[in-house]
């Protein structure tokens, strides 16, 4: 391809000035008025709850943490920023036998407390109850008294405050979570543009977060499609160089998209990423969410087009580089990987994920 048409790897094209100037800004409440100690639950993809779990830990006075639940007595604010989890949930226990017990005066009072203090905070217009047995009549009257005592309207399907219902883990009573966020968490208010096969930006971040973040990176993200992997790891922080390439025309719009709306500045260029005409040795990381051959790509096309990318890929790395894969086509890949010895890889995860089971590999050169 023409030179003037090539992605720049130059160190210095895609430096992020300042990482966090960007940011959009949020009136902070004072931290040291602390608020009482709720307790809270994480929900993550399956597959994903060690990353979610490691994320937790970040989270500054989270505290009893047991698995992806803990107690904490800061600003809810600072859960609904987490990006490993797909939802966040406030979570209470009522000493009752079954959920009837909650249509009590006194438990009924306190749930409304429960409910409307989350709804307070996250904004939800509308709810809905998740539980089993929800169509029993016990919940449909639920939903009315919560109608009436929420003062917010009742939506089965597309409710915003997501309240579920369940048997306590530890205890005799039964539990009620309600999701902090009217949408889930893998939501980005980045992604002002979507495209079938787009990936769900809680899978981008864990492999960011397992293929390991160095400043010093140069990262290749090829067939970038709506730019989730681009725009999750551009969120991350300082990398030396980053680019990635799609060659559908609609895909390069899409990715630039969603990457200004998260106000950041990242070179998509609309190339062959098979035949970039970059030199070898270009990247010290590259990140691929490659064709999984039903939304996007066919089964056959792909018998042709991973071999290849494994190859053009070897060319691109660094001696030292790490090629993150995610592909549905296990049978495919894993065949590939045992016929070949320039790679050495490992699986990082695999994830449950809108009916998929995609698997992610993290590669290095022999
Ligand atoms: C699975 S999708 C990527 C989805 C992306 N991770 C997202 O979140 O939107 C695969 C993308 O690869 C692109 N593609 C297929 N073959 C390609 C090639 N040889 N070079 C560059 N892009 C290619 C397709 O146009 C498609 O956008």
């Amino acid at each position: 391809m023409p030179r003037s048409d090539r992605p720049n790897t130059h160190p210095n094209h895609n430096r992020q000035k300042n990482p966090t100037s960007t940011r959009p800004k949020k009136a902070r409440g004072d931290h040291r008025a602390r608020q009482p100690a709720h307790e809270y639950v994480l929900e993550a993809l399956p597959g994903l709850e060690g990353v979610a779990a490691e994320e937790l830990r970040t989270v500054p006075l989270a505290r009893d943490i047991r698995g992806l639940r803990f107690w904490y007595p800061g600003d809810p604010e600072r859960l609904t920023r987490l990006r490993g989890a797909v939802a966040a949930f406030r979570i209470r226990a009522w000493d009752v036998p079954r959920p009837r017990g909650l249509l009590g005066h006194q438990q009924l009072g306190e749930l409304t407390d429960f409910l409307a203090g989350v709804a307070r905070q996250g904004g939800h217009r509308s709810f809905r109850l998740a539980a089993a047995g929800k169509e029993s009549s016990v919940m449909q009257r639920l939903a009315e008294e919560l109608q009436r005592s929420l003062n917010l309207p009742f939506d089965a399907e597309e409710g915003e405050l997501l309240i579920r219902l369940r048997p306590q883990e530890d205890g005799p009573g039964w539990e009620v979570l309600a999701r902090l966020t009217p949408r889930p968490l893998s939501a980005r208010t980045w992604r002002v543009c979507n495209r079938g096969g787009g990936l769900n930006a809680t899978i981008a971040y864990a492999l960011h977060r397992l293929a390991g973040q160095r400043e010093e990176d140069r990262i290749f993200n090829p067939m970038s499609g709506s730019g989730t992997l681009l725009v999750e790891r551009a969120l991350l922080g300082p990398y030396d160089a980053m680019v990635g390439v799609d060659t559908d025309a609609e895909a390069v719009a899409c990715a630039r998209a969603n990457l200004q709306a998260a106000g950041r500045e990242v070179e998509v260029a609309q190339v062959d990423a098979l035949h970039t005409g970059l030199p070898d040795r270009s990247f010290d990381l590259i990140v691929s969410d490659l064709p999984w051959g039903d939304a996007i790509g066919t089964h056959g096309g792909n018998a042709a087009l991973y071999p290849a990318f494994l190859q053009e890929m070897h060319r691109l790395l660094s001696r030292q580089g790490r090629l993150v894969v995610l592909t549905h086509e296990l049978r495919l890949f894993e065949r590939l990987l045992a016929g070949q010895s320039r790679w050495h890889a490992h699986e990082l995860f695999q994830v449950y994920s809108g009916g998929h089971h995609p698997k992610a590999y993290l590669l290095g050169k022999r």
